[in-house]
């Protein structure tokens, strides 16, 4: 039975008054939340404040982003036994801002995806169309292309600790949520194409779904039967509006 994980993607927002802010209510809210898993990843250098903050609750932290290396000259970078000895457990890969903006290829996240799990940190690894894409009836081949980069470096065993979370990028920050059959049609697609490798795994794999998820469309979305649970943006940046969408996941 997989359990639904919840992870609140902050981005670039925030400031050590305002995460204190933001981890005092979800302390408080978070002993409610038994029946999900909860995870917050910070900018990378507020990291180590919201891992104590955080301490004494379920609440888990992970990463935006980590190196494909695994240290040495790479400024600007910041490597997985890092991350992890500065206390999380998961790492974002592949997030579509990291893959438009900043250039980063389906190989360039499957090496982050293989040094995420050299560090023992679970990869939560972001696949996901343009509007483009979705227009044109290429989703599954783009969705297919994102996972074989991975597929392909690490073998489909590697997913066995991992995440995928489904982003279509024009549901990102857009307020244009998919609509739940929408989604829900991706993340089938995705867990039967791992099925058609290693069953086991796609029983198991969590697969959160991402992009302007709000507390009132939460419930509706996690109600499908492949979707584990969210990766949230912009509504994780409010104590109150981040717990109503954990509880939704229960
Ligand atoms: P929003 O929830 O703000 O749409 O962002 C989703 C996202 O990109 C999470 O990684």
């Amino acid at each position: 039975m997989r359990r639904k994980l919840v992870a609140g993607n902050w981005k670039m927002n925030g400031s050590l008054q305002s995460i204190f802010t933001l981890m005092e209510g979800l302390k408080a809210g978070a002993s409610s939340i038994t029946g999900s898993d909860i995870a917050v990843c910070p900018p990378a250098v507020y990291i180590p404040k919201v891992v104590g903050l955080a301490d004494g609750s379920a609440i888990k932290v992970g990463s935006q982003n980590i190196c494909d290396q695994d240290s040495g000259a790479y400024t600007g970078e910041i490597a997985g036994s890092m991350l992890k000895e500065a206390g999380c457990q998961y790492a974002i890969v592949g997030h579509s801002e990291r893959r438009a903006l900043y250039g980063e290829s389906d190989a360039l996240v499957a090496a982050r995806f293989a040094a995420a799990r050299r560090a023992g940190l679970t990869p939560i690894l972001c696949v996901g169309e343009l509007l483009e894409e979705r227009e044109n009836g290429t989703t599954e081949d783009v969705v297919a292309r994102q996972l074989d980069a991975v597929i392909d470096l690490e073998g489909v065993s590697a997913l066995a600790d991992a995440v995928i979370a489904y982003e279509p990028v024009w549901a990102i920050g857009t307020g244009k949520t998919a609509s739940p059959e929408q989604a829900q049609e991706v993340h089938a697609f995705i867990r039967n194409k791992l099925a058609a490798a290693d069953a086991t795994i796609a029983e198991n794999i969590v697969i959160q779904y991402g992009g302007s998820v709000k507390a009132s469309n939460a419930a509706e979305l996690f109600g499908m039967p492949d979707i584990d649970g969210g990766l949230i943006g912009g509504a994780a940046l409010q104590a109150d509006e981040f717990l109503a969408i954990c509880d939704a996941a229960q």
